[in-house]
């Protein structure tokens, strides 16, 4: 008797119904490119599953932290300024950063973060944001105006619907989108794009795909950081992701590093 297929659609669904991924609204996109992969290596349908949970687990990162939307949004709506500089913008914006690992780090230096990013890059008037997390909040340390056309990126739903509140709240355009940006790079034209801390676990999920990803992105400047250091601060990983970053280096790009505190800044020209 021949062996079933796998019902990529109805697997997809259990994974985005789960009790752990349903209050997310998870790109479905993610999950089919998963299996879709998977399958071309993997001999059963059980082995399939299990590798593709546990990229997924390492994609989504629950382990970095999920604040509670609900309750931000409902603060969100209770701050009556509008400013990015003003006082309780600033302290809201400091409570969602905290909440993930990736930005919490980054509070003690934002300012100086992006001075030393926009003295090399210039202030970017279309900026891409690529796999964002909670990183948009930050905007009030850019110094960048409210007119910059800023495009976030991420593959959880509720945390777009909250990025883009609180760039309507600000006065920014709501250019926040659920969007794999693996599978669906976007292909218009952006000053700057920014991937911050995420090209390692690309490498993870899918081999060598940091390059053609960056290929395939039509900015005048990629900056891709990644963490200096180990989250416990033991070891230096600064070897280690600068072969990741000359590994995946598009053959006409040249390179240049910038280090800011915990964060390794990589400043790809033209790599598309
Ligand atoms: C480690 S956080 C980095 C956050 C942010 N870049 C920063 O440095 O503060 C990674 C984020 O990327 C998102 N992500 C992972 N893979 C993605 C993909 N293929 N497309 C879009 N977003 C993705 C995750 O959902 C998560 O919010």
């Amino acid at each position: 008797m021949s062996k079933k297929p796998i019902d990529t659609k109805e697997f997809a669904t259990k994974i985005l119904n789960s009790k752990k991924y349903r209050h997310l609204g998870l790109n479905r996109s993610t999950i089919n490119d998963l299996v879709h992969r998977e399958a071309q290596i993997q001999s059963s349908d059980k082995a399939i599953f299990k590798t593709v949970r546990r990229k997924l687990h390492n994609i989504v990162a629950p382990y970095l932290g999920e604040p509670n939307y609900a309750s931000l949004l409902e603060r969100l709506s209770e701050i009556p300024e509008t400013s990015p500089q003003s006082e309780q913008i600033l302290s809201f914006c400091l409570d969602v950063l905290s909440e993930h690992a990736s930005t919490a780090e980054r509070i003690p230096h934002m300012s100086a973060f992006y001075e030393q990013l926009f003295q090399r890059t210039g202030k970017p008037e279309r900026l891409m944001d690529l796999a964002c997390g909670l990183h948009p909040l930050s905007f009030p340390w850019m110094g960048l105006p409210i007119t910059v056309k800023y495009h976030a990126y991420d593959i959880i739903q509720v945390r777009i619907d909250f990025i883009n509140h609180f760039f309507q709240k600000l006065g920014l355009a709501p250019y926040a989108e659920n969007r794999d940006i693996l599978v669906d790079p976007p292909d218009y034209h952006a000053d700057l794009g920014i991937f911050f801390k995420e090209a390692h676990r690309f490498e993870k999920r899918q081999p060598g795909c940091n390059r053609s990803f960056w290929e395939r992105l039509n900015v005048d400047t990629l900056a891709v950081s990644l963490p200096a250091h180990d989250l416990s601060n033991t070891h230096s990983l600064i070897e280690p992701h600068r072969r990741l970053i000359e590994n995946n280096l598009p053959g006409h790009s040249t390179v240049t590093e910038l280090l800011i505190e915990n964060e390794i800044v990589f400043l790809i020209d033209h790599p598309g």
